[in-house]
Parts: structure tokens; C-alpha cells; sequence
């Protein structure tokens, strides 16, 4: 159980969003171009907030037709391994099917045990995978492409 709680958020939460993005990954995303980029047709953000009403977490998605793609998702470390991915995760998804997508697509490192464990359990499968995908330093790490299909319009 967390006592999290999820709320939508547009370009006016860019500087939250920004700051739970960059304590989540290590690295910047700066404002603007979040608020650029949730101006654009189909892109969302939820944002997780604690009983204190403290942004705790954020997932960002897009709905393209009857198709959807997870940008981002991120908690703060100290807040991890409390069902906040998860419960962004599915509000996500709601979101998603909610908006006539009939599938979810995300791509994942294959690396980051973290994620593909969560997105494993909530029934995401393997699509595909992208060589050397993501860049880290001068090494590159190759992605997993997975996919939910969604129940559209019903938001399950
Ligand atoms: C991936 C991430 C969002 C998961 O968030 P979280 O709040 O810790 O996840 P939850 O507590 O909801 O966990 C849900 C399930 O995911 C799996 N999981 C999550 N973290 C895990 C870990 N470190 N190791 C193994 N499994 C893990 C578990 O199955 C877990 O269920 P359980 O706790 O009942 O076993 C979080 O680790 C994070 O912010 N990582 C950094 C950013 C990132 O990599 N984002 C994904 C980019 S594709």
C-alpha cells in the first residue's frame, strides 16, 4: 500500500517536473523544453504527491491515435519500493485507454533491473529492442521495446 496520491499536471508544473526529473535520473531536463513538449497534441504528465502534498514522482506519457508511449517515469530514491511507480504506472495506463489507445508501447534499458521488474509485473511484454539505444558516456546500452495492449475508452 503507499499513501501516494496521483494528480494530472501540464506545462505550468514544467519546474516541478524538472527538478523530480533530475533528482530521479542524474540529469537535467530543463523547463522549458518540458513545457514545450507538454504543449504539444497528446503529451500528459501525472505527478505523485505524498500525504504532505510533496511531488514525489511523475510519469510522463503521449497518445498519438490509438497509440501511446510512456516518455518517463521516475520516483525520488528515498521514496522507491512503496508502490508509487506502480501506482503511476497504472494511472498511466488508465490515462492512456481512457484516450482511445489501444496500445502502450515504452522503451526500457536493458540494464535498469528496476524498471523492467515493474513493467514486467504490470504486464508489459517485449516488443523488440534497439541497439546501443541509450548512450552512457562512450558506452551504449541497448533497449528493450515492450508493450500493453489497452482496453480503450473503459480506462483499464
Ligand atoms: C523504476 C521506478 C520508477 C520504480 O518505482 P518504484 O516506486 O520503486 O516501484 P514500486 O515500488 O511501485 O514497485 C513495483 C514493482 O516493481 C518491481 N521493482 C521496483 N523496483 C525494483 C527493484 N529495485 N528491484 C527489483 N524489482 C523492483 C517490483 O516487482 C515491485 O513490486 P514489489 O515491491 O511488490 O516487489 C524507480 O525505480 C525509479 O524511479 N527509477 C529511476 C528512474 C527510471 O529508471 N525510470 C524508468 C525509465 S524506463
Amino acid at each position: 500500500m503507499t499513501a501516494l496520491r496521483v494528480v494530472p499536471a501540464g506545462a505550468a508544473e514544467a519546474g516541478v517536473l524538472s527538478a523530480l526529473y533530475e533528482a530521479g535520473f542524474g540529469e537535467a531536463w530543463v523547463a522549458q523544453e518540458l513545457a514545450r513538449l507538454l504543449s504539444s497534441p497528446g503529451v500528459f504528465a501525472l505527478i505523485a504527491l505524498d500525504v504532505a502534498d510533496e511531488p514525489v514522482g511523475f510519469a510522463l506519457g503521449r497518445v498519438a491515435a490509438d497509440e501511446a508511449e510512456i516518455l518517463s517515469i521516475s520516483l525520488l530514491p528515498a521514496q522507491r519500493r512503496r508502490g508509487g511507480g506502480r501506482l503511476l504506472l497504472d494511472a498511466l495506463v488508465a490515462r492512456c485507454a481512457a484516450a482511445g489507445a489501444a496500445a502502450l508501447f515504452l522503451e526500457v534499458a536493458v540494464d535498469n533491473a528496476a524498471a523492467l521488474a515493474l513493467y514486467r509485473r504490470a504486464g508489459f511484454q517485449e516488443a523488440g529492442r534497439r541497439k546501443g539505444y541509450y548512450k552512457v558516456g562512450d558506452a551504449a546500452v541497448d533497449a528493450l521495446v515492450m508493450r500493453q495492449e489497452l482496453a480503450p475508452g473503459n480506462g483499464a
